[in-house]
């Protein structure tokens, strides 16, 4: 299927082709800067006439809301017991980012019956064929729920930082998907790091490793973030730090991974049909049950 700018609250200028990539935001260790980098994300592929949803999909510590400052009326939960539709859920953030809020401290998928589950998958396929990109901005660890959102996605984006701990916690990440649930392809981005050359040591640090004993797995270098005060002062400010300090040098290597992400070519039967989405899920219950 081809999108085209002529339909309705597109803002692609030309043809955009094939349906919504669907990319899951995760690292294994909690506070790299996956919802922080998400965000930017968004906002960055929104600046290159790209619309984007940002699926917040820490069911424990749901936080995009309150780094946009902007609050959420109703949440996942009233969608899927059927309160709320789809539409009435999703936020529209200034400078048109969408955001599916979840809900704080509460669902664990295991929790989810499957009316619920097919009530997810049917509403989602008419909201990704509008999209040309959905964020899943997922939790720490490698539980059920990241797993379950990770096979939703048929792209992985992995957020690294240069402690070893990070390192060790992404490459657990990346073991489960791929020895357990097949999945073999995933972008690498270092965060919070002090230059190229450091970006480039933790990426090859992890390719490494994975070049060892993942021989199957390929891990694709995105571009990096370098730490820098902008993104915890604009987290204060409860601003996203890509429109707050459009200056600094965080917002503009985001820049450079939102091209380097808009290049690339997704994966053959990537799409964010409901046939995806069934097809996924013919995983998931190792995940969700
Ligand atoms: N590039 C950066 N430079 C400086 N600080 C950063 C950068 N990226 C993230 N941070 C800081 O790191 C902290 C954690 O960021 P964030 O909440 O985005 O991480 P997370 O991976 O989503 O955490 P969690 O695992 O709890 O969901 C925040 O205080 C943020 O300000
Ligand atoms: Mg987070």
């Amino acid at each position: 299927m081809t999108k085209t700018a002529s339909k309705p609250g597109r803002k692609a200028q030309g043809p955009v082709k094939g349906p919504a990539r669907v990319l899951a935001v995760s690292s294994g260790k909690g506070g790299v800067g996956k919802s922080n980098l998400t965000l930017a994300l968004a906002y960055a592929l929104t600046s290159l006439k790209r619309k984007v949803l940002i699926w917040d999909a820490d069911l424990g510590l749901a936080n995009t809301d309150v780094l946009l400052g902007i609050h959420a009326k109703h949440t996942i939960h009233d969608w899927l017991k059927g309160e709320k539709a789809l539409k009435d859920i999703i936020v529209e953030a200034p400078g048109g980012v969408s955001i599916l809020p979840a809900a704080s401290g509460i669902l664990e998928l295991s929790e989810i019956s499957q009316d619920e589950k097919s009530r997810l998958l049917s509403d989602f396929e008419g909201w990704t064929l509008d999209l040309d990109f959905l964020l899943i901005d997922t939790a720490a660890g490698i539980g059920q729920n990241v797993i379950f959102f990770n096979l939703i996605a048929p792209e992985h984006l992995v957020v690294i930082t240069n402690e070893p701990t990070s390192i060790t916690d992404a490459y657990a990440l990346i073991k489960a998907l791929s020895v357990q649930y097949d999945q073999k392809a995933f972008y690498v981005l270092p965060n919070m790091v002090r230059d190229l050359q450091d970006a480039k040591g933790v990426f090859r640090l992890i390719s490494d490793v994975a070049g060892n004993y993942l021989p199957d797995v390929s891990l694709d270098y995105l571009g990096y973030v370098p730490k820098d005060e902008a993104v915890p002062d604009a987290v204060r400010r409860q601003v996203p730090f890509y429109t707050g300090f459009p200056q600094s040098e965080a917002a503009r290597k985001v820049t450079e991974v939102a091209r380097a992400l808009a290049a690339k070519e997704p994966p053959a039967g990537g799409s964010g049909g409901l046939s995806l989405f069934l097809g996924r899920l013919g995983l998931s219950p190792m995940a969700v049950n």
